[in-house]
């Protein structure tokens, strides 16, 4: 019956059943019990604090609502999807509770900032712990990066071989990739660590209500400026949300790198079998199901932020019911996240590098052509003409199928003039590396610097 309702004042008529079905939240914000008490409990005691209610009664709120978390916690809480949310099941179980006291506690305060509130306190516990995580594998990155520090492996453009780079130095691609991540969370952390609480409504409050004091409470450095705006705003979530999607996608693009690299035509890695399943037919497979996932579920935390923009699109000051849809694909996006940089941070750390298969595929496909032109440069040539001479040593060499360490004297002289004997000291794959000396560069002794500087960042 619409009288059971907190806001049944107005109607006549009970609600339509599968009205309240349809319009509930309660069956996913409930995960916001603990933020949303956490919320009501400052509420209440600023609510004391200024004279608005009197202290007898922010004691009973206090006590029911602790109670109410222990319920919660230990599974003995009822939710009903009657009551709708998270705010309206606590707020009529602590009137059931306690009574009068309890019908005090939402003086000064709607739902529409009560659940910006609930959203911003619950997302910022998350972002760090979604900064813990990058963390966890940044650590797997860099201990596969030092166990394999001198393997060489062929770096690819257009995924043709182009020069040879150091394994250390990919995983390190990643780490900056990673880097960057945590900065753009770090980032957004500042947007979401305002205090909306006390926009009321949409248009403030007429109690004489401190919202200092309650974002004290509440550890927020900063309260919203706007109460239209700090009932409508959720640029908080779509900023995790797009730096999720970010992420995602250099997980997507590390998980495209490892499901070729564990081809039997590649075999550059071996992912520990606790991280690949079987196939129920093929006796001989080993799936690597779990950068496959990894890469699905980037489409998932994309299709999230496209959701969110788009129920955010055209939606006039300052609260529609539309913004209650904010919440799945929030939360979806937390564990997506959380989950894939786990699973990754594990399975990471586990890899087995295939040294001699990387190492041979280095030496294919004429990977140290460009030293080769480096070497005449260095010899006097300019850069242009010694590109067109090793050009055409390289079409000899597809022509006679050599290599171009294979190539005699005679025939490098053929090429050049400027050729000598120092050519196969410059050329083979650990020179080739080693040459690449200047900051970003794959040389071996840069790379080392790189781990240091990444250790003593942290
Ligand atoms: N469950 C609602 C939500 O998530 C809470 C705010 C409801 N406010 C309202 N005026 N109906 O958005």
């Amino acid at each position: 019956m619409s009288k059971d309702k907190l806001w049944g004042g107005r109607f006549a008529q009970p609600t339509n059943k599968f009205v309240e079905e349809f319009t509930a939240s309660i069956d996913f914000d409930k995960r916001l019990y603990h933020q949303d008490i956490r919320g009501s409990l400052a509420h209440a005691r600023m609510l004391g604090k200024q004279g608005i209610i009197p202290h007898a009664d922010v004691v009973a709120i206090t006590d029911g609502l602790m109670k109410i978390l222990d319920q919660i916690e230990t599974g003995k809480f009822d939710f009903s999807v009657s009551l709708e949310d998270i705010h309206m099941n606590i707020e009529s179980r602590l009137s059931a509770k306690i009574g009068e006291a309890g019908k005090r506690l939402h003086t000064g305060r709607s739902r529409n900032d009560q659940v910006a509130l609930d959203i911003r306190l619950y997302l910022r516990d998350e972002i760090v712990e979604v900064s813990a995580y990058i963390d966890l594998l940044i650590d797997s990155l860099l201990f596969q990066a030092e166990q394999n520090i001198d393997v060489i492996m062929p770096g690819y453009t257009h995924l043709q071989t182009a020069q040879p780079i150091l394994y250390s130095h990919h995983m390190l691609a990643y780490v900056e990739m990673l880097k960057r991540d945590k900065a753009r969370m770090e980032d957004c952390l500042k947007r979401v660590n305002v205090l909306p609480l006390g926009a009321g409504a949409l248009a403030g409050t007429t109690f004489p209500i401190d919202r200092e004091y309650v974002a004290e409470q509440l550890d927020f450095p900063e309260v919203t400026r706007n109460s239209l705006d700090s009932v409508s705003d959720r640029d908080f979530a779509l900023e995790f949300m797009s730096a999720s999607s970010i992420l995602m996608m250099h997980l997507s693009r590390f998980s495209e790198e490892l499901i070729i690299w564990s081809t039997s035509e590649f075999k550059f890695i071996d992912l520990s079998d606790g991280f690949c399943t079987g196939s129920s037919i093929m006796p001989q497979k080993k799936n690597p199901d779990v950068p496959e996932l990894v890469r699905g579920k980037t489409g998932r935390v994309y299709g999230n932020l496209m959701a969110l923009l788009t129920v955010m699109k055209a939606l006039p000051l300052a609260y529609n019911k539309d913004m209650q849809e904010d919440k799945e694909p929030l939360f979806d996006t937390i564990d997506t996240v959380k989950g894939s940089l786990k699973i990754f941070a594990d399975m990471i750390r586990e890899m087995k590098v295939n040294v001699a298969t990387m190492r041979a595929a280095a030496a294919k496909g004429f990977s140290t052509a460009t030293d080769v032109a480096d070497y005449l440069v260095r010899k006097g040539m300019a850069f242009r003409d010694a590109h067109e001479v090793v050009g055409k040593s390289v079409a000899y060499c597809l022509n006679k199928k050599k290599d171009l360490p294979e190539l005699t004297m005679e025939e490098w002289q053929s090429f050049s003039t400027m050729i000598d004997e120092d050519i196969y000291d410059n050329i083979t794959l650990e020179a080739s590396v080693n040459a690449r000396r200047a900051t970003g560069g794959t040389a071996m002794e840069r790379v080392r610097q790189e781990i240091a500087r990444v250790k003593s960042d942290k």
